[in-house]
């Protein structure tokens, strides 16, 4: 059955994929309120959403999700949520977990918590594919087991089952979307396609882990957004939804597709030492959100073109996020060094 809404709240929503589905909402329901509630942290930018800053439909409110009177205030006349605030970076999981639990897992407690409290009639939980772990063969469905690898996946899996509990113990509306990696406009230029293309405009080398056949499969962010737009519409409470395209590819091959789209030589790649724990291949099977009408639009080398055009033509948006990565990064080792 396919619901009507009138007041969206998306958390994290001055994100990647926060502000791809706010602009996306926007448009698709424009009788639609949204309000974002997004703490603004290195990732959180308020120009992505200049463009819609104005609408009357759009307001927005700096705050943290672990702060229950901000998130009250937020919440206040909202028939769904979308919890896209996270920390999302597993390199960042890695030299400090901290900042992963306190988001991911407590900030979301207390949307729960007030969600529950308002009896907010939905709310969408935004997970990865990453807690499922790696797999060799086949793909994940929606019963497999979890197995995350990083501590970012184990704080995705733990907010999953904290919100699937808050279904089962209180009857919480919840349902938790898994989608595998995002690629697309605006993403924050740490992520390997951003970081990737960026670097090759600059000139700079492309550090690639490992042997470089790690494998992933892409999903351009419009079709994560439709498919967000399906599952809050469509979907059934207290299910997951897996939501893949089976694009893979490994990383070396899009590392070489991301030099020849930008104009650039396979000089530039640098193999460099594996992450630890670096999780060889993800896949999942999304029949299940298939199944409820949803399908990708965006094939992956077209997006991918489209991508690069986007870094291209936006340098005032990105180069001003490199040089702070990097006046940070030089701060940082002067203190260690000290
Ligand atoms: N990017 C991907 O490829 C991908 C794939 C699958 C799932 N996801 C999930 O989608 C969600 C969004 O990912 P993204 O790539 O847009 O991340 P992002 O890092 O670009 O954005 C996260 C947003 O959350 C905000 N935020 C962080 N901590 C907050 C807090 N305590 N309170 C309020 N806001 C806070 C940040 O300011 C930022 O705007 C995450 O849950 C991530 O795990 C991402």
């Amino acid at each position: 059955m396919k619901i009507k809404l009138k007041k969206i709240l998306v958390t994290g929503g001055a994100g990647f994929i926060g502000s791809n589905f706010i602009r996306y909402m926007l448009k698709k329901h424009p009788d639609y309120e949204i309000v974002n509630l997004d703490k603004l942290t290195y990732c959180g930018n308020p120009k992505n959403l200049r463009d819609i800053e104005k609408n009357h439909n759009y307001s927005f409110i700096k705050g943290d999700i672990k702060d229950t009177e901000v998130v009250k205030e937020a919440m206040k006349g909202c028939d769904a949520i979308v919890n896209c605030a996270a920390e999302s970076h597993v390199d960042r999981s890695i030299k400090n977990p901290n900042n992963f639990v306190r988001t991911n897992i407590h900030g979301l407690l207390t949307v729960l918590r007030v969600a529950k409290d308002y009896n907010v009639p939905r709310i969408v939980q935004i997970g990865t594919d990453e807690v499922y772990g790696s797999i060799e063969k086949g793909s994940f469905t929606e019963k497999s087991n979890l197995n995350p690898g990083s501590p970012y996946s184990a704080s995705k899996a733990s907010a999953d089952l904290m919100a699937l509990s808050f279904h089962t113990t209180y009857k919480l509306p919840a349902i938790i979307m898994r989608s595998s990696n995002n690629f697309g406009p605006y993403q924050y230029p740490e992520k390997i396609i951003p970081l990737f293309i960026t670097n090759a405009i600059e000139d700079k080398k492309l550090p690639v882990y490992g042997d470089g056949m790690n494998v992933r499969d892409w999903l351009f962010v419009l079709d994560h957004c439709s498919a967000i737009d399906i599952v809050l519409h469509k979907g059934e409470i207290g299910e997951i939804y897996n939501v893949a395209k089976g694009d893979e590819i490994s990383n070396i091959e899009l590392t070489r597709k991301i030099l020849e789209y930008v104009g650039k030589s396979d000089d530039l790649i640098e193999f460099v030492e594996d992450r630890p724990g670096h999780d060889r291949r993800y896949s999942m099977d999304a029949s299940k959100i298939r199944a409820i009408g949803w399908e990708s639009k965006y094939e992956f080398e077209g997006a991918l073109k489209e991508t690069v055009e986007w870094y291209k033509n936006n340098k005032a948006w990105w180069e001003p996020l490199r040089k702070s990565a990097e006046a940070a990064r030089l701060h940082k080792s002067s203190k260690t060094k000290v």
